[in-house]
């Protein structure tokens, strides 16, 4: 990754074990014709295609139990802990495939991920679940890190010693996204970091994921269900629907699409059909564009 927009004290993500070694800029993911079942029976990820370019910001989009949740438990390694399973597919990360790694070994290539619903240690105070996500750097780089999730989150710097469980949901979703930084990572996947956000908290997160992405350059893959903020800040976004992606193009492209504002911004206010089921709807144009 580039240095220059990049002040050495903040930079997360360059003082990794990996760091040193890399001269390629990291962040890069590929998912091909993955299939995901649950319970050798529920297929959540019927055939899944996406790719993420180093520095990008892309959006995953889809109603809800559409396969998004699923789709980034399998790229960070976490199904097994839910009985599911990869049938068939190839997931690699910067160039490394990572289908079989363990969750800790794809935190340690720097793909970290934001679980929906936050996840926190609840009895716990702020800086003891940042340091959870900071397991394994040594102390001087957690410090290091610690200062720059406080600048990007002053708020959580007033209630460090504060216990989670009760913090409101934005603080909670900013010690969330904390904690994964704490791990150094150069890939951040957000699994609907708006979700039961007030619009003005909503608006706080956002400028720092897009801060995340511009200052410090990480990668991000933005899973949410609300596309209009989303595409506001991406520069790609893919459409999932029953575990199949039934669109994707650059975040213009989506906005400008009639049947993703009709269906996904809420354009015509018709709500729920799905893509899918829109007769006009030509799927030949994702293979022509
Ligand atoms: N742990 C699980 N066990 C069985 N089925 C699941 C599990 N998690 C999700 N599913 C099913 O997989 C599908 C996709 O779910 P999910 O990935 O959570 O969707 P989304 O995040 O888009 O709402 C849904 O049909 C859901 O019911
Ligand atoms: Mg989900």
């Amino acid at each position: 990754m580039s240095a220059t927009s990049v002040p050495a004290e903040t930079a997360l993500s360059r003082d990794g074990p990996q760091a040193q070694t890399a001269q390629a800029r990291r962040g890069s993911l590929e998912v091909r014709n993955l299939q995901v079942v649950y319970g050798s029976a529920i297929e959540a990820i019927r055939d899944v295609s996406i790719e993420v370019e180093p520095g990008q910001i892309v959006a995953l989009l889809g109603s809800n139990g559409a396969g998004k949740s699923t789709l980034l438990k399998a790229i960070s390694g976490v199904l097994g802990e839910e009985e599911g399973k990869i049938e068939s597919g190839v997931i690699s990360y910067d160039g490394v495939d990572v289908t079989a790694r363990s969750a800790d070994e794809i935190v340690r290539l720097g793909l970290m991920q934001v679980p929906e619903g936050r996840r926190l240690f609840a009895p716990l105070s702020v800086d003891e679940n940042l340091d959870m996500g900071g397991y394994i750097a040594d102390t001087r780089t957690l410090a290091k890190r610690r200062a720059v999730v406080f600048e990007l989150f002053p708020r959580l710097a007033e209630r460090r010693r504060q216990i989670s469980g009760y913090l409101s949901g934005g603080e909670q979703q900013m010690v969330a996204i904390g904690r994964a930084l704490m791990a150094g990572p150069d890939f951040l996947a957000l699994d609907e970091p708006s979700l039961g956000l007030a619009p003005i908290v909503i608006e706080q997160i956002y400028a720092v994921i897009r801060r995340l992405n511009r200052d410090l350059g990480l990668t991000v893959l933005l899973v949410e269900q609300n596309a209009q903020r989303a595409l506001g800040i991406a520069n790609y976004g893919y459409i999932i629907e029953r575990g199949r992606i039934v669109f994707d193009g650059t975040a213009a492209q989506l906005e400008k699409n009639a049947d993703v504002r009709e269906f996904y911004l809420g354009v015509s206010g018709s709500g729920q059909k799905s893509l899918r089921d829109v007769k006009h709807y030509k799927r030949r144009k994702r293979w022509l564009s």
